[in-house]
Parts: C-alpha cells; sequence; structure tokens
C-alpha cells in the first residue's frame, strides 16, 4: 500500500532530497565554525542542486557591513573551503537571497530589521516564510538569542510556513545548565522545532555504524556479551587548544568531547535495533542505552584525567597546556580523559566500554573498536599464537573513514605460527561517491525537518547525568595526570585498562 506523503515511501528514499522554499538566518556569522563549515556548506548544497532556486541566507553580526561586503565575505570562505569546485552560475544565483542584519543580541531595532529582512526575501525569493535560525553564537549567548526570537515574533509559524532553531554545542556544562537551557528553549520553540547541533552524527562513517549492524545478518549475533569483551571509542586529536584558551578552559576534553560525540557513538554502539530508521524510533533506543549507562564503583580508579605537558609533535616541540597562552598556571582543565562505563541490560552486562579523548596525542583519529574474547581453548602450542592478539571490528569514523576486521591467520612456512591480520574496507576504495561534509548533511536535514541526527532533550540530559558525577569527583579529588605531548596520555590510563588485563589500541 502506498503512503499518503511520497516522501516517507521508502521506495522513494533513494530520490534526491531536496530542501523546499527556505531559507537561513545564521548568528554569529563572522564566527569561525560559520566561516570554516556552515557558508561552505550551504554553497556546497546549492552546487549539489540541493536548495530551492530562492534559497535565502541570512547574516546578523555585529559588523558595519552592507550586503555587498557580506556576500563578498561568503565568497571568500566558500573559494576558501568548500568542498566542491567554484561556479558562477550557481555562485550568481545564491548571492540573489543573500542578505546581512547588523547589530548584537540585545538590540532590539536590529531583530526588527531581521523581521523585515525576512518578509523582503519571503516576497523577492518566495521563501515562504520557512526560516532556520542557526546560533554560531558562544553558548552564553543561546538563551538571549532564543529570547529575542520569541519576543521579535520570529518563531511563530504563521500560515503553514516553519520556523525552527539550530544549536551549537556545548548544550550546557552540566545537568543542571543543561536543563535551564531545554527550559528557555522549549519557551519559544517546540521540540519538533529543535535541531541541536553534534555534528559527528553528521559524519558517513557514523551513520555507517547503523547500517553495519543493523543491514547486516553477520554482525548482530556477535554483538553481545557472549563474544565482546570490551569496547574502546577514542577520539584522539593530535593538535592543542590553539587560540582557543577562553572557551576551553574550564570546559575540558571530557565535557568537551564524552558528553556529547562519544557518548552518542556508545549509544549508536550499544543500542538495540530501532523498529524503523525514523527520528522517535531511533532516539527511543538511544535513550534507553543511554540510561542504563552505569558508572564505575571506583571512580578513582577507573577514570583518568590529565592535562598534555611540553613534547614533540611532528618533529616540533609544542608547549605543555599550562603554559599556553591565556592559561592559568594553576588550570586542573583535563586535556584528556579516559572513562570506563558499563551498561545495565542483557545484552551488555559486565561489558565495560572505555572512552578516551584528548589533545596533543600521538595522532588524530576516532575509531569504535569492538574487542572480542579470546578463544575459550586453542588446539595450537602456546608458541604458535604468542602473537595473536584479540579479534576485533573497528570503525574508522576518521580520517581514512571505513572498517577493519582483524582476526589470526598462520604465517606462511613450515611450522604453525598465527599473527593478527586486517580485512580493511575503505570508503575511498569502494565508492566513487565523494563524502559530504557533516554540516552539508545536517544543515539540509534541518530544512527538510529530519531530525534523526539530532540529539534530543533526553538525550543530552542523560549524556549530563553520566559526566556530571565524574566532574565533581576529578573537582574534589587532586590534580589532573600529565602526559607529554605527542605520545598516547598518561600512564594511569594504561594502568586502568592493564588492572583488568587489557590495553589501549594504538591506532
Ligand atoms: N569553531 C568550531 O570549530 C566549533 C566547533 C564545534 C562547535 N562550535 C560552536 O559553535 C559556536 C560558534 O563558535 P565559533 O568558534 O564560530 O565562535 P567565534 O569564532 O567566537 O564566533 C562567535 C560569533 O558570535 C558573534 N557574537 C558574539 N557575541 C555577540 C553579540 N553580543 N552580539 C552579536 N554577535 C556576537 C561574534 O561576532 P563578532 O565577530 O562581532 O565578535 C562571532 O560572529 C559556539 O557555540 C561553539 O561552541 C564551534
Amino acid at each position: 500500500m502506498s503512503s499518503s506523503n511520497p516522501l516517507r515511501d521508502p521506495a522513494d528514499r533513494r530520490l534526491p532530497r531536496i530542501a523546499g522554499p527556505s531559507g537561513l538566518v545564521i548568528f554569529g556569522v563572522t564566527g569561525d565554525l560559520s566561516r570554516k563549515k556552515l557558508m561552505p556548506a550551504v554553497y556546497d548544497l546549492a552546487n549539489r542542486g540541493l536548495l530551492p532556486p530562492g534559497f535565502s541566507l541570512v547574516g546578523f553580526a555585529r559588523r558595519e557591513w552592507a550586503h555587498e561586503d557580506f556576500a563578498q565575505e561568503v565568497h571568500d570562505a566558500v573559494k576558501e573551503h568548500a568542498r566542491t569546485p567554484f561556479r558562477e552560475e550557481v555562485w550568481q544565483q545564491l548571492i540573489q537571497g543573500m542578505r546581512f542584519v547588523q547589530g548584537t543580541f540585545d538590540d532590539d531595532d536590529a531583530f526588527e530589521r531581521l523581521r523585515s529582512t525576512i518578509e523582503e526575501l519571503d516576497k523577492a525569493q518566495g521563501t515562504g516564510g520557512n526560516f532556520a535560525f542557526y546560533l554560531s553564537v558562544p553558548p552564553k549567548s543561546f538563551p538571549v538569542v532564543i529570547q529575542q526570537l520569541k519576543k521579535h515574533g520570529l518563531a511563530d509559524q504563521k500560515g503553514g510556513s516553519w520556523r525552527r532553531a539550530v544549536i551549537e554545542k556545548p548544550f550546557g556544562h552540566d545537568l543542571k545548565s543543561a536543563e535551564e537551557l531545554n527550559k528557555v528553549v522549549h519557551e519559544v520553540f517546540a521540540p519538533e522545532q529543535v535541531f541541536r547541533i553534534d555534528h559527528y552524527l553528521g559524519k558517513e562513517t557514523v551513520q555507517n555504524i547503523l547500517a553495519l549492524r543493523f543491514a547486516n545478518t553477520m554482525f548482530e549475533p556477535i554483538w553481545n556479551r557472549s563474544l565482546v569483551d570490551h569496547v574502546q571509542i577514542t577520539m584522539a586529536e593530535d593538535i592543542g587548544i590553539g587560540g582557543r584558551a577562553g572557551y576551553y578552559d574550564g570546559i575540558g576534553a571530557a565535557r568537551d568531547v564524552i558528553q556529547n560525540h562519544l557518548l552518542q557513538l556508545l549509544a549508536l554502539t550499544a543500542m538495540e535495533e530501532p523498529s524503523s530508521f525514523d527520528a522517535d524510533a531511533l532516539a527511543a533506543e538511544k535513550t534507553k542505552v543511554l540510561g542504563a549507562v552505569k558508572l564505575p564503583k571506583d571512580l578513582g580508579r577507573d577514570t583518568v584525567r590529565a592535562q598534555y605537558a611540553a613534547g614533540w609533535q611532528g618533529g616540533t616541540k609544542v608547549r605543555g597546556y599550562l603554559e599556553e597562552d591565556g592559561i592559568d598556571a594553576s588550570s586542573k582543565t583535563d586535556t584528556y580523559a579516559a572513562i570506563k562505563l558499563e551498561i545495565d541490560n542483557r545484552r551488555w552486562a559486565g561489558v565495560p566500554f572505555y572512552l578516551r579523548t584528548g589533545k596533543r596525542l600521538g595522532r588524530r583519529v576516532t575509531e569504535i573498536a569492538v574487542v572480542f574474547q579470546r578463544a575459550p581453548h586453542s588446539p595450537f602450542d602456546s608458541t604458535a599464537t604468542e602473537e595473536l592478539g584479540s579479534n576485533a571490528i573497528v570503525i574508522r569514523v576518521q580520517p581514512d573513514e571505513g572498517v577493519t576486521v582483524r582476526f589470526g591467520s598462520k604465517v606462511p612456512g613450515t611450522s604453525m605460527e598465527i599473527r593478527d591480520v586486517s580485512m580493511d574496507f575503505a570508503y575511498g576504495e569502494s565508492f566513487t561517491e565523494s563524502s559530504p561534509e557533516a554540516y552539508e548533511r545536517l544543515i539540509l536535514d534541518v530544512l527538510l525537518g529530519d531530525s534523526n541526527l539530532f540529539p534530543r532533550t533526553e538525550e543530552v540530559e542523560l549524556s549530563w547525568k553520566i559526566l556530571d558525577p565524574i566532574e565533581e569527583y576529578w573537582d574534589n579529588n587532586g590534580k589532573p595526570a600529565q602526559y607529554p605531548a605527542g605520545t598516547w596520555g598518561p600512564a594511569e590510563a594504561d594502568e586502568m585498562l592493564e588492572r583488568h588485563g587489557r590495553s589501549w589500541r594504538r591506532p
């Protein structure tokens, strides 16, 4: 039986998803994220033919810019950072709908000018009153922008049009502040109008976790406590904090990365199969598994936080965190965090999930490694298998996107010697299509009203519930450990796994 909405018919899902009449307002358009990711993503979407002809882009910022100055900024950002080639005809079409509104977030006149700009675009560009407001602004400004949208009637959905709010991370800095922010947001916008960004969910490799698990038959039967020994989820960066001291200090690695990206990866890796790929069904399973996460009893033994000390990275001597510009020498902010979690359900009881993230580590890499138990019995001499590690399935999120399966194989020769080998799937080799940037996918989804890839209120709050006791323990107990820049983290993190006869992967 065919569905009344053709877009919801599974047979139609491979058709290009093209946004209907609409526009995007970016607050904080002069910022780093907007320049490097958002403006280029809008152009790439236009270039791929996924935006409507009259699509409009409104920048809101403090600078005294004319519309032409703003267009020039977008042009420069696109030339420098867009993924797809620059095409003059695409640019000429996009520029028709570009407007700039100058003002600060507390400036009522500026929000009135924004309102009349939107009305003008509805007439000139046929945007139909459909606008998304992207808050690419410092987190402390989220509430004021939301309240201004309400005050000036910009959140009202009149005559069948839609209004949506896109909120960047971090969403709060603990449970209490996240709840407060949710309250402010939901006084103005209904849940289906709110899109919280966790750009990891926009990555192809992250969506592929679901494809790997639920479109195949061979992985799910082994994806549980009967065969899995433990799971390691790593997001390692080789860079330091750069010029972002003001943002980073006081936040740290666990709040910046574990609360959002790594707990979302954990949820996708550990959740049960949703009944459909529908936003509600997905959110229900993610929420269920996040609600079943159990903290270690001894936070002193099973969590580690640390700061990078001076060291060598890529042949260059680099400073320690406490010597970085703008960082107080007494700062206790973590630039590395590792935690052990368990999941209290039948599938995962007793299987540790080790999450770690850090700056100035050996290499930039994000991966999920599902590590399997050893064979319960070996017919081979112990010397034959002494170089054999554990079987593992590794989802390589970035870079070098793909999946690796690691298992033992006989070394050619006259004796029986078994060593680890890898079977690799690499996106770059298997597909001719290149992957869109996460922000392209996410902006398109916002314009289509498709909320699958956006964490909901409950997920954000559950994630803070997991992290808050750890942060509180760290606040009240000692100082961060140290690790030399360019290494794989502090000795304390190695010891945390060694106590259980395990070790961290060196990707
Ligand atoms: N940068 C990243 O890679 C990244 C990654 C993930 C998440 N995020 C999140 O994305 C958001 C933006 O980050 P960002 O790095 O782009 O920040 P940013 O470079 O500091 O930019 C902040 C923007 O907000 C504007 N702004 C600040 N206060 C304002 C006010 N009172 N009135 C009007 N405009 C004001 C700034 O305008 P002026 O130019 O006039 O100062 C600027 O355009 C933040 O929530 C951040 O946590 C960023």
